[in-house]
């Protein structure tokens, strides 16, 4: 199959480049870094010449809501003119479990990013996945304020980002279901404990403060929501094993 990834430089995306290439796919690579700015400039239907399936794990790091609506809006609008335009049959995208209602901060455009999806012309998969173990470090590198770093509050049953895009694929790979079964991980975390293991693991000793974010955002963090149903499809690495292999 030709695959087109748009965000194929990100977290999960790299992984999804590299997994459809073991499976033998040809991967079309869409990120600014490989000179496609899918926010800001159409993208020429020819680059999705003979592309079977577009998967969008495109992202933006905002707490704001109007800036990752935008975000969210304008490359899917992109995704699926140029998609139509080139005759492609798949369009799979990444959301986030637990998410419904949460009009808020970067939510909201998550929201918006699963109505452009489920109303386009383009048919398509919808995967909402867990926080990934990832989430740990972004979260370490978002917080950094001074010589602290503050942690949202959060409860999770977060996935190893290589799980998620296993599963991408296998989904790239077969018809258009529109929303599949959620995707988490085998466990319940607290995000401060994450980022206070990964800082332990790498022999790092920075003060951490775990607060409260305000709003709906913040609720839905702090009360356990993002772990999604109980009846969603699990991945089997738990955050420890994760760790344990980084080293
Ligand atoms: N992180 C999580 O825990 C998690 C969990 C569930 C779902 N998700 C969702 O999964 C998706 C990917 O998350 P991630 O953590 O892998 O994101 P990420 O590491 O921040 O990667 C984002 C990707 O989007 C690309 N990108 C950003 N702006 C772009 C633009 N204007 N045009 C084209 N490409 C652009 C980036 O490449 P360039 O910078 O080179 O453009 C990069 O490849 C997001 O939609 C997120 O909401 C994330």
């Amino acid at each position: 199959m030709r695959i087109a990834i748009a965000g194929s430089t990100g977290t999960v995306g790299k992984l999804v480049h590299s997994i459809a290439t073991e499976r033998g796919h040809d991967v079309v690579a869409l990120a600014r870094s490989n000179g496609h700015d899918l926010e800001h400039a159409s993208l020429p239907p020819s680059v999705l010449d003979r592309v079977d399936t577009i998967v969008d794990v495109s992202g933006i790091q905002t707490l704001s809501r109007h800036r990752s609506r935008r975000f969210f809006e304008s490359v899917s609008a992109n995704l699926q003119q140029a998609g139509t335009a080139a005759g492609v049959g798949h369009l799979v995208a990444l959301s986030i479990v637990g998410i419904d209602g949460v009009d808020a901060a970067y939510y909201g455009g998550k929201l918006a990013h699963e109505r452009a999806v489920q109303r386009g012309a383009l048919p398509h998969t919808l995967l909402r996945a867990a926080q990934f173990h990832e989430f740990a470090e972004q979260t370490l590198v978002r917080g950094k304020m001074g010589p602290i770093t503050v942690v949202p509050a959060a409860r999770v049953r977060p996935i190893a980002a290589r799980e998620v895009a296993e599963h991408l694929v296998t989904l790239a790979e077969g018809e258009p279901v529109g929303r599949a079964r959620d995707l988490t991980g085998p466990r319940d975390e607290l995000l401060i404990d994450m980022v206070r293991a990964l800082l332990d693991a790498r022999g790092i000793r920075r003060t951490t403060i775990e607060m409260r974010l305000p709003g709906s955002f913040g609720r839905a963090m702090s009360s356990g929501r993002l772990r999604g149903h109980a009846n969603a499809e699990r991945g089997t690495v738990t955050f420890a094993e994760w760790l344990a292999a980084q080293s």
